[in-house]
């Protein structure tokens, strides 16, 4: 197979820290921390062995493509990215909650406005569900405007005698099982750059140009949900927001003179797989000289692709966005250490999430160790919880997710980390608004029979509305419980 990812790129050695950068502009910083003393730039890692790549059968193609990314403006900020890195310090240290959330994947095919806005609709009521069951201001990640690429188990399908080459994502190739659709097309890493564009617009205008105010708790309430048992207690809590701000709007404190009432802060994150892509949109920071990727706010390691000397890591250690790690079952304690040491060696609170997902059943078995060899070594992690990946199953011809499961690795995360004396820092969900029939269970009870009704994941089943905010609820109990649900000062003067 044609491997598009050994070609080189006609950069003239523009790699030799002197001078501008190559034609493709590729960004440039000798990393001197830790224990990598190797110089990293944002093509470094094409030096390194790569899991996961899509085999382009063009890759003059690809790399046009790529130059014309680099030519494109940042989708976001590295301003963004480094207050996101804050906010997440604060989780490390147990003062504020992660919510990451979204579909497994995007697709083209149902970009609409109206998919967007349910899916941040619940978003926004488990955040306000957390943020007031839980007393704790939350930390709003979407898995969205870039979460295209999937790794797969395979590189291959086949049905009957024909052999294709697996479906990654609408922006490698496309699901139906053609050549054609299924060979992978670079130009859709430029279709994915205009989507991502476009949802990170309407993510932006969402939550700060009115409709994320506080004051409209009650109407992020999505149709189909109501009359529910989770739209129920949804109302109540939203009719305690509407009471409290009518008390505080009595005391002179409103939503139109504070804009913390008003808007909030969400942000974006995908999973780092095309490091083509990631590397034509990463940028020095003018204001640090800091390489920062600009795709999405926060980028994820997956558990198929964290070979500590693998392209993915190398990629992933030089830019100073926050990163995520996926750990897996397979994880041992003292590669994960490895792992901190190359992609964190500052111990900086905040860059490196531990999105652990291991399954409802192995949880106590993997995450204690985990945990301790953090401890000891006294590394400043986020803990999160993926509880979706390690509990899939097939039922029916489908691929599903028991509901109770995921609720059971949540719950067993709490109780390592009461146990450990560490923080359950936040919860890593695949979900979307859509009243969809993907995971069985949940209080509807949708039961392996109901799956077909509206199945409509090209990827991994995603929580409903209505499961999701069960899941908030719970979350809520559990973050109470664990904090006390005690206010700041109370915590930091422990
Ligand atoms: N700005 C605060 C925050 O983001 C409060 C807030 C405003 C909020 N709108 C929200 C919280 C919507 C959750 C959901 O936390
Ligand atoms: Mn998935």
């Amino acid at each position: 197979m044609l491997n598009p990812l050994v070609y080189k790129r006609p950069t003239g050695g523009a790699v030799d820290g002197q001078g501008p950068a190559g034609p493709f502009g590729v960004c440039e910083m000798a990393l001197e921390r830790g224990t990598s003393l190797e110089r990293w730039t944002s093509e470094s890692w094409r030096g390194k062995p790569i899991q996961q790549a899509p085999a382009y059968p063009d890759a003059a193609i690809l790399a046009d493509v790529e130059k014309t990314l680099s030519g494109f403006p940042p989708l976001v900020f590295a301003g963004e990215a480094r207050k996101l890195k804050k906010e997440l310090g604060e989780v490390a240290l147990g003062r504020s909650f992660l919510l990451q959330g979204g579909d497994c994947a995007e697709s083209f095919a149902e970009h609409s406005a109206d998919n967007i806005r349910d899916f941040f609709r619940v978003f926004l009521q488990m955040a306000v569900v957390l943020t007031f069951a839980g007393s704790s201001p939350v930390v709003k990640v979407g898995r969205i405007a870039g979460q295209f690429a999937k790794p797969r188990s395979a590189p291959t399908e086949t049905r009957g005698d024909v052999e294709l080459p697996s479906y990654r994502g609408d922006i490698v190739n496309d699901i139906e099982f053609t050549p054609q659709a299924r060979t992978p097309d670079p130009r859709r890493l430029l279709e994915a750059y205009r989507q991502s564009a476009a949802t990170l617009n309407l993510l932006r205008a969402f939550a700060t140009g009115g409709y994320a105010n506080l004051e409209n708790a009650h109407r992020w309430m999505l149709g189909f949900v109501q009359d529910s048992p989770q739209s129920h207690r949804y109302q109540e809590l939203a009719d305690r927001i509407t009471e409290t701000l009518a008390f505080m709007r009595a005391i002179g404190l409103d939503a139109e003179r504070h804009q913390e009432l008003r808007a909030t802060d969400v942000y974006t994150s995908h999973e780092a797989l095309l490091l083509g892509y990631e590397q034509a949109l990463t940028r020095i920071d003018s204001t640090t000289g800091d390489p920062y990727a600009t795709s999405g706010h926060m980028l994820w390691i997956g558990d198929r692709t964290r070979q500590l000397d693998h392209a993915h890591v190398e990629y992933c250690r030089g830019v100073r966005n926050p990163i995520g790690l996926k750990c897996g079952p397979s994880l041992k304690a003292e590669d994960l250490i490895r792992l901190i040491d190359a992609l964190n060696p500052d111990d900086e609170p905040g860059r490196l999430t531990l999105i652990c997902r291991f399954g409802s059943d192995k949880i106590v078995d993997h995450l204690p160790s985990l945990i301790r060899a953090v401890k000891r070594e006294g590394r400043r992690v986020v803990w999160s919880c993926d509880p979706m990946h390690g509990n899939t199953i097939t039922a029916g011809g489908f691929k599903t997710r028991p509901f109770d499961r995921v609720m059971s690795e949540i719950r067993t995360f709490f109780a390592v980390h009461q146990a450990e004396g560490t923080y359950a820092g936040g919860v890593h969900l695949e979900m979307t608004g859509k009243n969809v029939t993907e995971c069985t269970g949940g209080a509807r009870a949708i039961s392996e029979g109901d799956l077909g009704s509206s199945y409509d994941t090209t990827c991994d089943p995603r929580l409903n509305a209505e499961q999701s905010i069960e899941v908030a609820f719970l979350v809520a109990e559990l973050l109470k419980a664990e904090r006390g649900g005690l206010p700041q000062q109370a915590r930091a003067a422990e």
